[in-house]
Formats: C-alpha cells, structure tokens, sequence
C-alpha cells in the first residue's frame, strides 16, 4: 500500500499547453501567451506536490515542494525562479557556464540547481534556516553525487543564509565555494524592512568576486509590495555601479508580470553604511558632479576678458599696457 497519490507537473508542457501559436508572439519568435490559461497554469503548478523542469537539453530537475511552508513562502517554485530559469537558459547557459553562483532565498531551489545543471563551476543554495530541510532534500535528490562529498569542496550546496544575520553572512561569503561571480535571486523582495539586509548580503558576497567588473547579480520581482519594490530600485542604485531593469522582449517571459534586474559594480561598505552617511555620500557624489558640470561649460564658454583676467591674473588693458 502506497502513500497518497503525488500530483507530479512539468513546466514545459503546462506552459505550452497554456500559450496559442495564433497570436503576434514576441521578439524571440514565441508564440503569444493567453493571460488567463497561463495564471492557471501556474496556479497548477504551485499545488503539485512535485514540479519535473528541463534544462540543459536533455536533462530534467525534480523539484518537490511544500505547500504548508507558509511562514517563509519558500515552499513552492514561483514565477520569477522560473522566469530566470528560462534566462539562465538562453545562449547555451553563458551567464552562469564556469562560474561560481550563489543563490539568495532559494526556497525549493530550481533556479540555483538549473544554474548548475547549465555547468556553472559551484552553486551554493542559501535561504532562512526555516527553509532549509525542503532546499537540502531537493538539491541532495537531484545531485545525488556532487552533494555526497560533504561541505568543503561540494559543487552543489546549501548553506543557511538569514539575511539579518551577521554570523551567517560572513560564513556564507567566505565559504570554499566563492568568491562567488554571479548571484541570483527570486521573489526576494515583499517586505521592505528586508530590501536593505537583502541587497547588503548580494553586495558582500559579489564585492570579492574574481573578475569584480564582470561579477554580476541577476534579481526578478514580481510588484508584490510597491514600498518594497520602489526600496529595492532605490537602494539598489546606492550598492552597485550600474543597475539595469532588462527590457521585457529580453526577458520573453510568459507572465510580464516578472521585471528582471541586472546589477553589476559591487562595493560591500557601500552595501552596509547607515542611511545618514549614504546621504551624505550621495550629497558629496552631486556637488562633485555640479563643479564638474560647471567647469566644463565654462571651459566651453568664448574667450572673454575675464577669463584673461582668470588666466593670467593680470587685467588685460594692464597686460596689454605692459606688452606695449
Ligand atoms: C517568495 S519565496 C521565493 C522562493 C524562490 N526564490 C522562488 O522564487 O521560488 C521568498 C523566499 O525568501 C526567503 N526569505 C524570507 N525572509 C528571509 C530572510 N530574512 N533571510 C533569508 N531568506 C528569506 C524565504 O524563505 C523564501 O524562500
């Protein structure tokens, strides 16, 4: 006698069966979505009790979820992990082929375990202790032998990362997996007491990283709390150099909903100054940039008399007096 019966769903075919072939499509030559079809699609998705996903040609990910998870909402597989899946997928895998991810608040984890079936060099699953037995049996099912090895040199792991906590944070950043080249995360951001802690985590374990100006953290959101989401724009522009939302034919993701963001220039104490002192470094960035501004157009301005004045330090009629 078995246990219940296991509603087992894969992505491929729940997702083609809920798109037409007869619409305009998109850029990438995808067929057009029907809204309806493809909310219940994930609404079907999220209830099974496993979710089968393809990746990297012919291999699949057996991903079991927990629906009871509640508290930490990490039990299930959300559209923005598959969204980024679907990325990650793109040009053969090469935004994580040879590097060494980690994943942030990776609840079932198939976004950090597809970057590893794409080839990335290490992966290392993180998210709140609470969700940490559902990750472990997940990862420890479906890489049965990169996992087996234990903690030290393990391709494929999961360390717990709170991300208000300190003691885990810099466990996680100096783990034998980083530094780490790229970081990933999705449907992080619905509380906006979290955004700062979140993206303080991001900026640390990416601001060691080999190639720094390559090193590069991938974030999809859904708008599930305007403050929290209107946070992370903000916050997110102080921690990194460069912070770009990609435009949507370039994420060609079924559900719009989904808004992926690439951030590239990390910089730690940047990341974990308090908000006075990021004021007055935003402050010092503007004046900077207004004497700038100001000498270029100057240097623009004709030449008048009293730049001869400025330039000399001599009037010019005295100047001129002299030189006759
Ligand atoms: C909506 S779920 C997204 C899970 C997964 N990334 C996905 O998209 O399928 C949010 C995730 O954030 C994690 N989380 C919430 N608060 C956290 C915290 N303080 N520290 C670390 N992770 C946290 C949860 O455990 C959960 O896995």
């Amino acid at each position: 006698m078995g246990g219940p019966p296991t509603t087992s769903l894969h992505y491929q075919s729940v997702i083609a069966d809920a798109v037409t072939g007869t619409g305009p499509g998109d850029a990438h030559g995808a067929p057009a979505a029907e809204p309806a079809a493809v909310a219940e699609g994930f609404f079907d998705l999220a209830n099974a009790d496993v979710v089968r996903y393809a990746v990297g040609g012919d291999d699949e990910l057996v991903v079991e979820q927990d629906q009871s998870l509640h508290d930490s909402c990490g039990g299930i597989v959300w559209e923005s992990a598959f969204c980024l899946a679907q990325l990650l997928q793109r040009d053969g895998g090469k935004r994580v082929r040879g590097k060494r991810v980690i994943e942030l608040g990776a609840g079932a984890g198939l976004l950090g375990m597809s970057a590893a079936k794409l080839g990335a060099e290490s992966v290392v699953l993180t998210d709140h202790p609470s969700a940490m037995p559902l990750l472990r049996r997940n990862v420890e099912r479906n890489f049965p032998n990169d996992t087996a090895v234990s903690n030290e040199k393990t391709r494929v792991s999961c360390l717990p990362l709170d991300w208000l906590d300190d003691a885990h944070l810099s466990a996680v950043a100096t783990c034998a997996q980083g530094p780490f080249d790229v970081a990933l995360a999705a449907d992080v951001v619905f509380a906006k007491h979290l955004v700062t802690p979140l993206l303080r985590c991001v900026a640390a374990t990416m601001s060691g990283a080999r190639d720094p100006r390559r090193a590069t953290a991938y974030v999809c959101l859904q708008e599930r709390c305007a403050d929290a989401f209107d946070e992370f724009k903000r916050v997110g522009r102080t921690v990194c150099a460069t912070f770009t939302e990609l435009e949507k034919d370039d994420v060609a993701f079924v559900d719009d909903a989904c808004f992926v963001f690439e951030l590239r220039g990390f910089s730690s104490e940047r990341a974990s100054e308090s908000g006075k002192k990021r004021k007055k470094r935003r402050k010092e960035t503007k004046r900077k940039k207004e004497k700038k501004e100001k000498k270029e157009k100057k240097e623009k301005e004709p030449w008048t008399d009293a730049h001869e004045r400025a330039a000399t330090g001599v009037g010019v009629s005295s100047k001129r007096a002299r030189v006759g």
